[in-house]
């Protein structure tokens, strides 16, 4: 596996590439690498020919009080288990070369970046935006693979590939979850042992919203209810909010309707103060 610190030498790799006729697949990530992140490898290789895995923490997409300073980083053992999974190179930037002094152009997200977690986390997708279309800029890839776990941030990155004619496909691979269902992710780390254990009714809660709503339950107030009180009812994890919406436009979901919907929730810890989110696909 090829490691790439520099955008410089990411490009010449990138079209050197294009020349030979392969394309790429890129799994844009912040490292802490997990077996959701490897799986979102698997899914890359499978599409083209080469895949190429970005670890960047992107301090744009993180909000003043946020955890930028405290993200786990580990680029030894993420550089092993992605060369573990297959992985053909990983572009590894800093931030000094991503944001040089002087910096200043963002993409905004528009609306569909300021409801759900934007509404908690000002700007949060803005900074994404502009640091996956860096990526895309920097990479040139033939397709992009993203978690579904981060389903807003699939819905605003598919968005504005397609706003601005961007030649890349987008592409969502499933959620991984721990044996008692917790989505994978990084920030799975910061939890305390009572707070891991409650953390496993957030899928709960979810999957009982789902078979109510494939059931035929379309209160959208009583379905929001229901996962309240399964995810706050051990005491150690508060509700930031459960919606139920349109998968796409993430618009809130007309009642009454056969379309699916997305169902998705973010909570935040009272211990170790962690936000974690989770949603699935009902209908
Ligand atoms: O999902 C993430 O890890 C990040 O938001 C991403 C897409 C790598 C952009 O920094």
């Amino acid at each position: 596996m090829k490691l790439i610190e520099s955008i410089t030498a990411m490009k010449e790799y990138s079209s050197a590439l294009k020349k030979g006729g392969s394309g790429i697949a890129l799994v844009p990530t912040m490292g802490a690498l997990h077996a959701g992140h490897l799986s979102l490898l698997a899914r890359a290789r499978e599409v083209c020919d080469v895949s190429v895995m970005s670890v960047f923490v992107n301090p744009a997409q993180f909000g003043p009080t946020e955890d930028f300073a405290k993200y786990p980083r580990d680029l030894e053992s993420d550089r092993a288990l992605a060369e573990s999974a297959g992985c053909d190179c990983l572009f590894a930037p800093s931030a000094a070369e991503m944001y040089p002094d002087g910096y200043c152009t963002y993409v905004d997200a528009g609306p569909i970046g300021d409801i759900l977690c934007g509404a908690a986390r000002p700007g949060h997708f803005r900074g994404v935006a502009t640091v996956v279309l860096k990526l895309f800029n920097i990479t040139a890839p033939a397709a992009a693979v993203f978690g579904a776990k981060d389903a807003q941030q699939t819905a605003v990155i598919k968005r504005a590939a397609a706003d601005l004619n961007l030649p890349v496909r987008i592409i969502t691979a499933p959620t991984l979850r721990d044996a008692d269902g917790l989505a994978m992710s990084s920030r799975n780390t910061y939890l305390t042992p009572g707070e891991r254990k409650q953390a496993a009714n957030i899928c709960k809660a979810l999957f009982e919203a789902k078979s109510l709503f494939e059931g035929g339950e379309c209160s959208v107030e009583r379905l929001k209810n229901t996962i309240t009180s399964t995810i706050i009812r051990g005491g150690l994890i508060e509700m930031e909010y459960a919606d139920i919406v349109d998968p796409v436009s993430l618009r809130p979901f007309p009642a009454n309707t056969e379309s699916p919907a997305l169902i998705a929730v973010a909570c935040r810890t009272t211990e170790s103060k962690t936000r974690l989110i989770d949603n699935v696909v009902a209908g």
